[in-house]
């Protein structure tokens, strides 16, 4: 089972406060998502592997730390995963960015693919999916497949807010991937929408509605 970690950090826990605020405005929330991304990024980080290499500094010479070239690349799903790209290529300027696009069918609720497009050696990455909400998980799994069928294998899951209903069916369809959430949050309501939440992030962010 792949991991689930919840970033707690006070400062990521202080700027979620102010995006699910609904007086937040859509310059204040796209600004937070951007800061929280970054702060996220800092974590699924955390383990990537080092390399020793030597450098003189202006007193001697020594051996120091530097990524180990792993790559990485970014693959927010369309459209409120572009809201966190940005926060995340400032801490990894050299990922590279893959997109991908879903919308549900309205009869069959279930994710349909309309737009891929993926870095050229993207089955050579850690590929970070983004996607500022885990509702049902419907699209992060889809989006995560859909990689997989492109032979990508080695593939996280970044998320602002969950509802334990996505995690658990993430979990379920790809125990390989880990997860990376700010808020693990109650439940999903009979509109879909997680509760607490924030609302619905990609109208908020781009100010639609
Ligand atoms: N998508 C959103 O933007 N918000 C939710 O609460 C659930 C899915």
């Amino acid at each position: 089972m792949g991991t689930l970690t919840i970033c707690d950090h006070p400062l990521i826990q202080h700027k979620l406060t102010f995006i699910r605020d609904k007086e937040t405005k859509t310059k204040d929330f796209r600004e937070l998502v951007d800061e929280i991304a970054t702060m996220m990024a800092y974590e699924i980080t955390r383990d990537l592997p080092l390399e020793t290499i030597n450098i003189t500094t202006p007193v001697v010479e020594t051996p120091s730390k530097v990524v180990s070239g792993r790559m990485l690349g970014v693959i927010p799903i369309l459209r409120a995963g572009l809201g966190m790209v940005e926060g995340m290529l400032k801490l990894i300027p050299a990922a590279k960015v893959g997109h991908i696009g879903l919308f549900r069918n309205p009869e069959t609720l279930q994710p349909v693919e309309y737009y891929v497009n993926l870095p050229a050696d993207a089955t050579e990455r850690l590929l970070i999916v983004v996607d500022p909400m885990l509702a049902t998980g419907g699209s992060a799994n889809a989006a995560i497949a859909s990689l997989k069928s492109r032979g990508c294998t080695q593939i996280k899951l970044m998320c602002l807010i969950a509802a334990p209903e996505g995690v658990k069916a993430v979990q379920e369809a790809h125990p390989d991937v880990d997860i990376y959430l700010a808020s693990l949050d109650s439940h999903l309501n009979d509109h879909g929408y997680i509760v607490p939440g924030l609302g619905d992030a990609g109208d908020r962010m781009f100010g639609t509605k």
